[in-house]
């Protein structure tokens, strides 16, 4: 028995080993001349709460600031935010939206209510940045708007004034009130939230009680002139598939009452590299804890295809788009900063897991249609983060620098072999890779190598009719895992351009160093 157990053994390890020989040589086949689907530029979303340092000091200043701003607004953050096309950006919350009441941050400041921001350390909000200070945001970013309104706490009413207030153009009081606070015509906002996380801090509700709840927002949110609303209901907690199944019945029962229901459902996931209690360090850990945040970053695929399955079951069509409108590492608060803050540094480790992040949206597009990273400025997992009148553009900024050739490009498919990256007993893939082809044609692959220790080869057979030429390459990577850009220091981790390439007979083959991420433009 011993015996037959051991030859087993020795059989399985030979056939594994022989397996990874296989697979060492890491390929792709990229198939240039079909399409799978269109990348939604607002896959590459933002999110900002009134939380810790995201608003107050991060986006907003005051006019009166010696801080360089226009209306109050950092133009450092605006520059920088414009320079990776910011397409969209969520406010006010989070846990903040469904204790938000937006009249009090409308009209004179002087004038406005100061309260307690009850979910992010009872610190005062005085609401001087509110719905004006807000879009006059997205209209310096270029971006559009995404609200999420209060069911928690609100009342059908005041979601309702705040639309009509926001997209009107007939003769009412709200219109009056926009009129008599400054703004004569009225904005254009389709992207609306429908409460957030409403089975925890939007009011503990179960999936019927929301469904419920979602239906009477919903009827009363109402499209003005040619604005049109994309509501955007809340999804359950992470693995809740029954939440899911709730909303998407109801949604497909839609009579004429019931008409745009819902246009989105939104995901949340963030990527906790140990538990809640003990989240770890943002910048002192191993590798095994590079490790396993890489691995946890993958399961957002599993969570995606199964809430996905949910939702082809009543809408093949792929009518209702899955929003991701909160992802990200979420480590331990810096050491000395106000935990209820969530302020965190961000490494190449934080880089890796935007990428991907961002390649499993891709991926997904079809189902997809938008994902917000939380959030943009000095919480969680931040592009800036900022100190006064210092800026710091984080290795996370980099991976959307990089990847906005993504935005609005047809997916191209792709077919990766590749070896794998084993830690212990435990192994993921060594490549993540998305490619797309714009409107000007040019095609875009990136690649990432998640192996701290060694550089993978990539071999990547184009296939398709035309001969293509190679434009240009550009890399994120560092000396360490754990390498961050820190204020008042030259930059560890940024893009620099790349060029360990070759191209014969539409074989590309990438040098990747490792932990690195990698954009090759062909054209
Ligand atoms: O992003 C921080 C918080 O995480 C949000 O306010 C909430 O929606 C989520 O639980």
């Amino acid at each position: 028995m011993i015996k037959s157990v051991s030859i087993l053994t020795l059989f399985l390890l030979i056939f594994t080993n022989f397996l990874f020989a296989q697979v060492d040589e890491n390929k792709i086949i990229v198939n240039i001349d079909s399409v799978q689907g269109k990348i939604s530029k607002h896959i590459y979303g933002h999110f900002a709460e009134h939380l810790g340092r995201c608003i107050y000091g991060g986006f907003w200043v005051g006019e009166n600031s010696l801080i360089p701003n226009t209306n109050g607004i950092r133009n450092d953050v605006v520059k920088a935010l414009r320079e990776i096309n910011i397409p969209n950006l969520r406010w006010p919350g989070g846990c903040f939206a469904d204790t938000y009441h937006w009249k009090d941050g409308i009209g004179p400041k002087e004038k406005r209510k100061k309260i307690v921001n009850t979910n992010w350390g009872g610190v005062t909000e005085d609401n001087s940045f509110g719905t004006h200070e807000f879009m006059d945001l997205c209209e310096q970013l270029e971006c559009e708007p995404v609200i999420c309104g209060n069911v928690g706490s609100g009342t059908v009413q005041e979601m309702a004034d705040w639309v009509e207030y926001l997209t009107s153009d007939a003769e009412s009081p709200m219109t009056e009130l926009r009129k008599k606070n400054g703004r004569e015509k009225p904005w254009k906002v389709k992207f609306w939230g429908v409460g957030n996380e409403s089975w925890g801090c939007g009011g503990i509700m179960s999936a019927d009680f929301y469904s419920n709840e979602m239906a009477r927002y919903s009827f009363f949110l109402k499209n003005y002139g040619r604005n049109s609303l994309y509501k955007i209901a809340s999804g359950g907690l992470q693995e809740d598939y029954n939440w899911t199944k709730t909303l998407m019945e109801k949604w497909s029962k839609e009579d004429g009452w019931l008409q745009n229901y819902m246009s989105g459902y939104s995901l949340h996931y963030y990527t906790i590299c140990h538990d809640w209690d003990h989240k770890g360090s943002a910048t002192d850990f191993n590798e095994d804890e590079w490790f396993s945040t890489l691995s946890k970053t993958l399961y957002m695929d599993d969570l995606i295809k199964k809430h996905s399955a949910f939702m082809d079951k009543y809408d093949p069509e792929k009518r209702i788009g899955l929003i991701v409108d909160e992802w990200g590492n979420w480590f331990d608060s810096e050491p000395g900063t106000n935990p209820a803050f969530l302020y965190q540094q961000n490494t190449l480790r934080d880089a890796m897991v935007a990428a991907l992040n961002l390649d499993i949206f891709n991926k997904h597009c079809d189902r997809v249609k938008m994902a917000n990273i939380a959030q943009a400025i000095n919480v969680l997992q931040s592009v800036i983060l900022t100190k006064d009148e210092q800026i710091v553009l984080t290795p996370t900024y980099y991976v959307f620098k990089m990847y906005k050739v993504h935005q609005d490009a047809d997916l191209l498919p792709i077919d990766i072999k590749c070896g794998n990256y084993t830690v212990g007993d435990k192994s993921i893939k060594t490549i993540s890779s998305s490619a797309s082809k714009d409107s000007d044609g040019l095609i875009h692959i990136t690649l990432s190598n998640v192996n701290p220790n060694e550089s993978a080869k990539v071999k990547i057979d184009l296939k398709g009719s035309a001969q293509k030429e190679f434009i240009r390459g550009e890399i994120i990577t560092a000396k360490a895992m754990n390498s961050f850009n820190d204020f008042g220091k030259d930059e560890e981790v940024t893009l620099k351009d790349f060029d360990n390439v070759s191209l014969n007979d539409n074989e590309l083959v990438v040098e990747l160093p490792s932990k690195s991420i990698v954009m090759i433009e062909l054209k």
